[in-house]
């Protein structure tokens, strides 16, 4: 079902609903919040599991996991297939991360986000976890500007002409890889500016939807496939473009792909392919991001910031909660 095909009625529900996701990633934020800064990646990223399930399963929806903490045998909460929500409202999908930046958190270092979105069921890709080449830029480009079939220079080159500036004016956002190796000099050549990340490229892609509060205008590189759909999820409210192709490193991996319903291993998805329908997404921010407020503590209260996103609106939220703590 579209959420275009909603009657008034399922459409409110829908608007209450979203109100609930904010919740849902607010939930998993206020939990972790604890673990930023000690050290402690598992601990994180179980508090932050164990509160998204109890509060998405508060939800009035019939959902489903689609990307999730991995496949039912290596993943005990958030599976996917995991039944989620009361089963009384919509039949969704459910693309979630619990704390994206398990690492960033552990370490109180920028950009660790909670993350989860919501479609009609059977609308968003079910990527297995293995890599994905990514390639993102913001709204405002023409379709098709960059693709993956371009050089990193020539997508540059590309990019520069369309905002009328000089290549050196380019930032570019990238995951600091051996990996990139390449990909970095190649980028160096042309003169734009790179910032590296350590992990997080779903912040990274979001950054690219609004380039003039965090001067990046273009992410490319290999990360994680569940980030990829998630970041997807993301642009289709915010504006923007992506596409990816997902990078296998053995058979195992390919399996995967076979058994998430995958035959052509060297398919370019672009943003409609991973996200078919409308959407919803909401992100908390656990540490101090260019995009979202991590957790700040005052006497008595924790406090979260929370954005949502409606792709049918293209409305934006900004939520601040202070959570009273004892
Ligand atoms: P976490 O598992 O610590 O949350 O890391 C997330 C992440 O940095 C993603 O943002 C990214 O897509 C992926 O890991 C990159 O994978 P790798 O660390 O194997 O390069």
């Amino acid at each position: 079902m579209s959420a275009d095909s909603l009657t008034p009625d399922l459409q409110f529900r829908d608007r209450m609903i979203s109100l609930g996701l904010a919740r849902v990633s607010e939930a998993a934020a206020l939990a972790s919040a604890f673990h930023i800064g000690r050290g402690d990646e598992k601990a994180a990223d179980q508090a932050a599991v164990d509160a998204m399930r109890t509060q998405l399963n508060l939800l009035d929806i019939d959902g489903i996991v689609v990307i999730g903490e991995g496949e039912r045998d290596e993943a005990p909460m958030l599976f996917i297939g995991e039944a989620v929500g009361t089963g009384d409202g919509p039949s969704v999908d459910i693309a979630l991360d619990p704390l994206e930046g398990t690492t960033l958190t552990a370490k109180d270092m920028p950009n660790a986000l909670t993350v989860i979105a919501m479609g009609p069921r059977g609308t968003m890709l079910r990527a297995p976890d293995v890599y994905m080449e990514k390639l993102a830029i913001g709204p405002g480009y023409p379709d098709g500007l960059v693709s993956l079939d371009m050089a990193p220079a020539e997508r540059i080159h590309r990019i520069a002409e369309a905002k009328r500036c000089d290549p050196s004016e380019i930032t570019v956002c990238a995951l600091d890889r051996d990996r990139h190796v390449e990909l970095i000099r190649e980028i160096r050549t042309t003169g734009a500016a790179i910032r590296l990340i350590t992990d997080g490229d779903v912040a990274a892609i979001m950054h690219c939807a609004e380039p003039e509060r965090t001067g990046i205008d273009i992410y490319m590189g290999v990360g994680g496939a569940p980030e990829g759909v998630l970041a997807a999820a993301a642009l289709r409210c915010m504006g923007g473009q992506i596409c990816a192709r997902l990078k296998f490193r053995n058979d195992a991996e390919r399996a995967r792909a076979t058994a998430a319903g995958i035959s052509d291993f060297d398919r370019v998805y672009r943003l409609g392919d991973m996200v078919r329908d409308n959407v919803i997404f909401a992100a908390t921010g656990v540490t101090n991001g260019s995009l979202l407020t991590g957790i700040s503590r005052e006497p008595g209260f924790l406090q979260a910031e929370t954005i949502l996103l409606r792709s049918r609106t293209g409305s934006q939220r900004r939520m601040i909660y202070r959570h009273p703590i004892e």
